[in-house]
């Protein structure tokens, strides 16, 4: 009956309107604190996905969704248990990530946040020969329900190329938080491929011990100082989707270095590991950006081992580096 749901991307349209595709979950009563996923093939054809909208119903039942282009599903079940935060989805449901390799984010809903629109004429281009052929669609139920919910996402996509492509990167470490410690994790990259991006948005992303994480630009002037420029800055405990850019004049291009901090606060006896479950941390920094044409990054993340083994200070000799 799900499938009937789904009208597959592709399907042909004479319009001069754009196609809208809705991905819903199967009817489901998930049990607390539960994340599950679904996932989309996309046919032959290559899409251009222009907007997103969440399609929640009045009962709100998701507390976020998350949109992800995969080369592979990380499940070949209609529906699985996709949680980072362990208890199980329900019964008999498979446990896999979401994508089998390298998760693409290109959406996120969050309750009571405001919606994200794509810029003028950027799309994400999926299907066809890019990376992604199919769209795994990620629910995170916070409350037990029951009724069964069909929460979902309604893409607006056309087969008409769009000038600019739109892409995320991500900034994310590894490491550890002592016992009842404040720590900073850190990464850095310098872009080495010939492009010109142009950040729009940004997520951040920790489990409850984050307290602040920030994303910036640096670039070295003449005397050797390190200029750092905001990308965002955000407290993660705050509604996780992604939000505009505070300056939308930052251009990234071959040479700069982007950086990322997670500062996470660990007020419990026991060492905090950066992992996958829910008693696992995370420090993660998302950019969104867009490229003419199709000049994305073919190497969309850059990883650090985080504390204590990697600080800006000390593995990427970085100065004037901000509070
Ligand atoms: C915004 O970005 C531009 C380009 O990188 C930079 O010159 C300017 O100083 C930034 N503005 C602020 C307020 O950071």
């Amino acid at each position: 009956m799900w499938i009937t749901e789904v009208a597959l991307l592709g399907v042909v349209c004479q319009s001069i309107f754009a196609e809208q595709t809705t991905i819903r979950v199967p009817p489901i009563k998930p049990e607390a604190d539960s994340y599950v996923c679904t996932s989309v093939p996309i046919d032959e054809a290559e899409h251009y996905i222009t907007g997103f909208k969440a399609e929640v119903g009045e009962s709100h039942n998701a507390h976020h969704i998350l949109l992800f282009g995969c080369d592979e599903p990380g499940s070949s079940e209609i529906i699985w248990d996709c949680g980072e935060m362990s208890p199980l989805a329900g019964e008999g449901l498979d446990q896999a990530p979401t994508c089998a390799s390298s998760p693409n984010i290109l959406y996120a809903w969050a309750h009571n946040a405001p919606e994200l629109t794509l810029p003028e004429g950027v799309a994400f281009r999926v299907g066809g020969n890019t990376k992604i052929q199919y769209l795994v669609m990620q629910i995170h139920y916070m409350k037990q329900q029951d009724q069964e919910d069909t929460s979902g996402v309604t893409l607006t996509h056309t087969k008409e190329p769009q000038p600019k492509t739109a892409a995320t990167m991500l900034l994310v470490t590894g490491g550890v938080v002592p016992p009842k410690s404040t720590e900073s994790f850190e990464t850095a990259c310098v872009i080495d491929e010939s492009v010109e991006l142009h950040p729009f948005a940004y997520r951040t992303h920790t489990h409850k011990h984050g307290v602040d994480v920030s994303g910036w630009i640096v670039q070295e002037n003449e005397k050797g100082d390190d200029m750092w420029t905001l990308i965002g800055r955000r407290d993660p405990q705050l509604p996780q989707m992604f939000v505009p850019v505070s300056n939308q004049s930052i251009v990234i291009e071959q040479g700069d270095l982007l950086a990322a901090r997670c500062i996470l606060k660990n007020d419990e006896n026991r060492e905090i590991t950066i992992g996958p479950t829910g008693s696992d941390e995370m420090c993660n920094f998302y950019i969104m950006y867009w490229a003419d044409s199709d000049k994305v990054l073919q190497d969309n993340t850059c990883f650090s081992p985080g504390a204590p083994y990697y600080y800006w200070s000390s593995e990427a000799n970085l100065n004037h580096i901000p509070l």
